[in-house]
């Protein structure tokens, strides 16, 4: 077991990547604080009875996480049952469409508070706690296309490249404390996020992969646990991993 008595909180959990996340981390060992947006009572107990049965104590804390309050109460409530928090899992996002001559204020506004600004929240409100302890994992959802940019997304993409540039700055702020923090940048991968997607687009963009097919969830996942676990991730900081059917290559 890879991530033993290890506690982690994972934002938007409910379902995608969040979820198997979630699912990789309760096999490998660790407890979790997990955050749902709004999920239905019967999901949200289907799932923790999942990651119970790996042995796994976990606690869920609803609200939406580029509010304050929302980061301020999961924080406290991870701390108050368990004590620590020895990984953070920036993984909530929203992905919308627009070009940038249509894109209004509030489009642009909402994809920086839940793809950007919740990132810098919940790492303002874990890392004192982390650096107390000496230790730490932070692990950021970017995109590849905060890599390479993306037609009517230059507000997810910015967002994310957004994501990325922090990171890079809290891995050299923070690697004296024992804390690593990290991307992972994935590409296309088969979620709700992408459910809306013209299906010529996704034709097209399989043509242009790779490996041309979009991943699975399970098939980011692993690349977490891979920046969580002792010795597997102890040098990795300020990298952004590519789970991406070669979409980026650098
Ligand atoms: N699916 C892809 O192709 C893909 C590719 C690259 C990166 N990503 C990133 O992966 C992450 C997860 O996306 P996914 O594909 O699993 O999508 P998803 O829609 O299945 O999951 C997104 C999760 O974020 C949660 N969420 C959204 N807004 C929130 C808010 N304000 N507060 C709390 N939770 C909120 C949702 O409830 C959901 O649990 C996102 O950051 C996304 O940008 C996805």
């Amino acid at each position: 077991m890879k991530l033993k008595d290890k506690v982690a909180i994972i934002t938007g959990a409910s379902k995608g990547i969040g979820k198997a996340i979630a699912i990789a981390f309760a096999r490998e060992g660790a407890h979790l604080s997990l955050n749902f947006l709004q999920q239905p009572e019967d999901e949200v107990k289907k799932l923790t009875d999942e990651l119970q049965s790996f042995g796994s104590r976990v606690i869920t804390v609803r609200g939406d996480i580029s509010k304050e309050e929302t980061v301020k109460h999961l924080v406290e409530q991870t701390l108050n049952t368990f004590g620590k928090i020895d990984i953070l899992v920036n993984n909530a996002g929203i992905l919308t469409q627009s070009l940038i001559q249509d894109m209004t204020v509030e489009t642009w506004d909402r994809m920086m508070e839940i793809d950007l600004r919740s990132v810098f929240l919940t790492t303002r409100y874990v890392v004192p706690h982390m650096i107390e302890q000496k230790s730490g994992r932070i692990i950021n959802i970017a995109t590849q296309l905060g890599q390479k940019g993306g037609v009517e997304l230059s507000h997810y993409a910015a967002a994310k490249a957004g994501v990325i540039g922090f990171t890079k700055s809290i891995a050299l702020e923070l690697g004296k404390y024992g804390i690593t923090a990290n991307c992972i940048a994935p590409g296309p991968i088969e979620t709700d996020l992408v459910a809306d997607i013209d299906p010529e687009w996704k034709k097209n963009k399989k043509k242009e992969l790779a490996i041309p097919r979009f991943g699975k969830v399970e098939e980011v996942a692993p690349t977490a646990v891979l920046l969580a676990a002792d010795p597997d991730g102890n040098i990795y900081t300020g990298q952004t991993l590519g789970p991406n059917s070669g979409d980026v290559m650098i």
